[in-house]
């Protein structure tokens, strides 16, 4: 019996496109992992939706004279389509605008009271006096306390990334009109997050495996000691208060939106016509992921394991491994400033893979990395196109024209197969008896997509792609040096043995890279003659059969020309 893994992938404010950084940090690498489990054989629940309440919503609603629903619901239309075309393979994509997802935020917001975990007090919250109004979090402008940043906004400091209260900035301001608000009073429930830190601490001191940047960051802020936080605020927008007598108020944004991730299970269990399926997930033996960008470590590894430990019985995060930022041509990202690639407008013009590809070989796991144009299409000629895809096209068309469109059969086919698919054989490679380049080659192939498969294990999605890209030019160097294109005028056999040992590599790139790049796998798979999808085929080195019959191959990755890189790097911070 396999793994059960749950993957739980942050939920995009429903505001604006999507755009690279936010795929790179948040939504390629929860896909990377789902395909590589589910080609194990694992149990794989990966879960979203769109994040359709909170002042970014009500923001932008405000900009454009609409309706919350309509802003929120239109970039949740568009966000379904651009999984499709990236090839995000959610589970379930859904949205915090469900009836289900309202229910279970109840459930939790009920029971945390019951338990004496939510509490009501009397808070001071901003008013602008001069727009007449309550203010969110995010419409209050000012100074970070801790590290003094003054670009802070009242919900979180994008410079030291802590969450805020409003009152907690130095001299705050009102973000539509700039007047100094006024904090009035007014009743809210709190979350006792408080009583949570000795728990938490003992909890998160035991995640050894965790990202440094997360283990450390998490460390420091339970060590500064933790603050009740304010679950409700008086806005219209969002999900109702349970209790009577608050009609005018919400439920605050953060507290509802990684509630989405149990809400969600729950809807894709009734999904399946068994609505318990739920529990296994969540109950069982599971090892869940919550893959973020980092600005989102402290919501999911203090708050979210805070509310679980209140309500009690649900399994707490596995590992969040969180990436640092994407910059673009060297300059942090900015939506207001259209410094950002959006994924509409890169999905309209280009092909997906080239894209996961780039981004996975330069994530930024461990430190900030730059995306540029330049790199990109450096990145998908060099590499893409002339490493692997002319690695695969020159073996695959040379084959399908020698031998009838079908794979040849090496001359120790069998006792290779036996060497490398036996494990309990402690045949030596002597006997297998190849030449030297022929034997490293094969070993190499399996000892790689062993690397492959740890890296992958441990979310190290960079090296992983970096293995296989090596391979591929490993082969490249193999078949220049066997140049079976002109032995084959003297010597068909010898000829043979060299590509088939080719096919066999490629036909470990097809699984090892599939991950990554789902849609050219899936192609290769095909040429390769073989049948259905390529995760049906495991986890594992399948051999091509001699005899087996391929299907004409065609380039896997188209080249780019040069010019694009000036055509699209000029459309960059042109605000429409
Ligand atoms: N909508 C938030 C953001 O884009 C992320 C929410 S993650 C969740 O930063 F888990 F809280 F949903
Ligand atoms: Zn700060």
């Amino acid at each position: 019996m396999g793994e059960r893994i749950f993957i739980g992938v942050a939920w995009p404010y429903a505001n604006g496109s999507l755009h690279l950084g936010q795929i790179a940090g948040a939504y390629l690498p929860p896909d990377i992992f789902a395909r590589y489990h589910r080609a194990k054989g694992n149990e794989v629940l990966m879960v979203s939706g769109s994040d359709q309440h909170g002042t970014p919503i009500t923001i932008k609603a405000e900009q454009e004279g609409k309706k919350p629903a309509d802003i929120a619901g239109r970039y949740h239309q568009e966000f379904l389509e651009s999984w499709q075309k990236l090839g995000i393979s959610f589970d379930l994509y859904t949205s915090t605008e469900t009836a289900n997802h309202a229910e279970v935020t109840h459930d939790i917001f009920l029971t945390l009271l019951k338990k004496g975990y939510i509490y009501r007090d009397v808070t001071s919250q901003p008013f602008c006096p001069r727009c007449q109004r309550f203010l969110p979090d995010r419409y209050v402008d000012g100074t970070c306390p801790h590290c003094k940043f003054p670009g802070a906004r009242g919900d979180q400091c994008d410079q030291c990334g802590k969450p805020l209260n409003p009152i907690e900035l130095v001299e705050p301001r009102c973000h539509l009109c700039g007047t100094a608000p006024q904090f009035k009073d007014s009743e809210h429930f709190f979350f006792k997050l408080s009583a949570f830190r000795d728990s938490l601490l003992s909890w998160v001191r035991q995640q050894s495996h965790w990202r440094p940047n997360v283990l450390n960051f998490t460390l420091q802020y339970l060590e500064e000691g933790l603050k009740d936080r304010a679950i409700t605020r008086d806005i219209d927008w969002g999900i109702p208060v349970p209790v009577d007598g608050y009609q005018t108020k919400r439920i605050y944004v953060w507290f509802e939106a990684v509630i989405g991730y149990l809400s969600a299970t729950k809807e894709w269990a009734k999904s399946t016509g068994d609505a318990d399926r739920w529990r296994p997930f969540w109950q069982g033996d599971t090892k869940s992921y919550y893959f973020i960008g980092k600005d989102n470590i402290p919501f999911h590894t203090i708050i979210w394991p805070a509310m679980l430990m209140g309500y009690g019985g649900l399994n707490l995060p596995y590992d969040v491994p969180a990436n640092e930022f994407l910059t673009l041509e060297g300059k942090k990202l900015s939506t207001s400033r259209n410094w950002a690639v959006w994924l509409p407008d890169y999905l309209s013009r280009y092909e997906p893979d080239p894209l996961r590809y780039v981004l996975s070989i330069n994530m930024p796991e461990t430190a900030d990395t730059d995306f540029s144009w330049r790199e990109f299409v450096r990145r998908n000629n060099n590499e893409l196109v002339a490493t692997y895809g002319n690695l695969v096209h020159r073996v695959l068309t040379f084959v399908y024209r020698n031998f009838d469109g079908c794979v040849p059969k090496h001359s120790k086919y069998e006792i290779i197969h036996r060497y490398l698919d036996d494990l309990s054989t402690d045949m030596s490679a002597d006997y297998v008896d190849l030449d030297e380049p022929s034997l490293n080659m094969i070993e190499d192939a399996k000892s790689f997509f062993q690397n492959v498969d740890d890296n992958l294990s441990k979310c190290q999605f960079k090296q992983a792609v970096m293995w296989a890209m090596h391979l591929a030019q490993e082969t490249n160097q193999y078949l220049d040096k066997k140049s079976p294109w002109k032995v084959i005028k003297e010597d068909r056999q010898d000829a043979v043995d060299s590509l088939y040992v080719a096919l066999y590599v490629i036909s470990c790139l097809r699984t090892m890279l599939y991950p990554f790049l789902p849609f050219s796998s899936q192609k290769l798979h095909q040429y390769l003659g073989f049948s259905g999808r390529v995760e049906d085929y495991g986890w594992q080195i399948t051999w091509p059969a001699p005899g087996q019959e391929m299907m004409p191959p065609e380039p896997l990755f188209p080249k780019l020309d040069e010019s694009i890189i000036d055509e699209e790097t000029s459309r960059l911070g042109q605000v429409p």
